[in-house]
């Protein structure tokens, strides 16, 4: 590169380049993918830099210029995201075009496939009625659904530019509100055994993240950080909603609700309540009521053996029985008056 002259004024058809880029020999003269031009001429804007190990590079106060035929799209946001039923741009700015009349479409691209949004000055598909076109190529999306969220991709053809083609994808997510999630809480846990409470919604977009809640508290994701819940032996899962006790404690019993929230909003489920019971208790009242069972069946027998020992020679004749003594030592008579079933031992004790 020669020492440059001082750097004459810009041409009309040509705009500033951006000062801050390096640029290699081989850049001289060529146009970069989207066919700006670097150096207009033969290196007068551009010098070799001792410092740059040999990189092209414009030197503090040089301005490189290329030229404008070219149509060039940039977006102010290339990740919108909305909520639900409400209003998204998905912008498409052109930054540099020559062509009077460009023609303008919009593409929605799903799993590769790309379908007509926009296509002949004419919304179509699913958008028909809910998006307009907003000068000069941004889709306006009047009311989103969640099944808009995709890749869009905004598409200039501007027949009297040398670079004649420019597009740009804009990837767009519409964000729906948690619906209120299908919560189970066992009703009553044994002591010292495990226990799963789940909470599940499929709604919400982004995917829910969720809380558990004991009586109105939040549980923290680690029982270890809390004095309240130090000895708690779960395990919170805020991703898939379960909440795991390895082994439950008395402490442990209360109402529990829980909560799905993403970027949208939130829901909630009823709190429910988690008894948890002692199994020697249980154990105790069952032995006691085997207890209370058998002396009742002895009394019975008792008070039978002593009945049937007064009664037996009047009223034994045979006739009674229906059924045949089915050798389980209980007989089932049918009494004269009534007509219904009473057992008696047909043993003396
Ligand atoms: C948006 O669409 C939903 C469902 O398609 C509809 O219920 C709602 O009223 C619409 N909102 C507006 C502002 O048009
Ligand atoms: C946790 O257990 C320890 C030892 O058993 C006990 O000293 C402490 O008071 C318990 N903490 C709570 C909050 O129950």
């Amino acid at each position: 590169c020669p020492l440059p002259p001082p750097p004459p004024p810009p041409p009309p058809s040509l705009l500033p380049f951006n000062p801050h880029r390096s640029l290699k020999p081989a850049d001289r003269n060529k146009r970069d993918k989207t066919s700006r031009v670097f150096c207009t001429t033969s290196g007068v804007f551009c010098r070799k830099s001792a410092s740059s190990g040999g990189a092209w590079q414009l030197e503090a106060g040089n301005t490189c210029y290329f030229t404008a035929l070219a149509v060039v799209l940039k977006t102010s946001d290339e990740f919108p995201s909305t909520d639900e039923f409400s209003k998204v741009e998905l912008s498409c700015l052109i930054e540099s075009i020559s062509t009077i009349n460009p023609r303008i479409e919009w593409k929605k691209i799903i799993n590769n496939k790309p379908s007509y949004v926009y296509f002949d000055k004419k919304i179509s598909g699913d958008l028909e009625n809910r998006a307009v076109i907003r000068e000069p190529a941004t889709l306006v999306i009047t009311n989103a659904t969640r099944s808009d969220t995709a890749k869009y991709r905004c598409e200039v053809t501007a027949a009297d530019d040398t670079k004649s083609f420019d597009e740009i994808v804009i990837d767009l997510v519409v964000r729906v509100k948690p619906v209120v999630p299908k919560c189970s809480v066992p009703k009553s846990v044994p002591f010292g055994k495990t226990a799963e409470l789940s909470c599940v919604e499929e709604e919400g977009f982004p995917k829910s993240q969720y809380q558990w809640f004991k009586n109105n508290e939040e549980i923290p994701n680690d029982p270890k950080t809390s004095p309240k819940f130090f000895n708690s032996s779960y395990t919170l899962n805020t991703g898939t909603g379960t909440l795991t006790f390895t082994a439950v404690r008395k402490e442990d019993a209360g109402d529990y609700h829980c909560r799905a929230k993403n970027d949208a909003g939130q829901a909630q489920c009823a709190p429910q309540n988690m008894e948890v019971y002692d199994i020697d208790i249980v154990g105790i009242v069952l032995g006691v009521l085997v207890v209370i069972i058998v002396l009742l069946c002895i009394t019975v027998g008792i008070c039978c053996a002593y009945k049937q020992g007064y009664c037996s020679s009047p009223k034994q004749t045979g006739n009674n029985y229906k059924v045949p003594a089915k050798g389980d030592g209980v007989d089932y008579v049918r009494t004269e008056d009534e007509g219904d079933f009473r057992h008696k031992s047909s043993f003396v004790i």
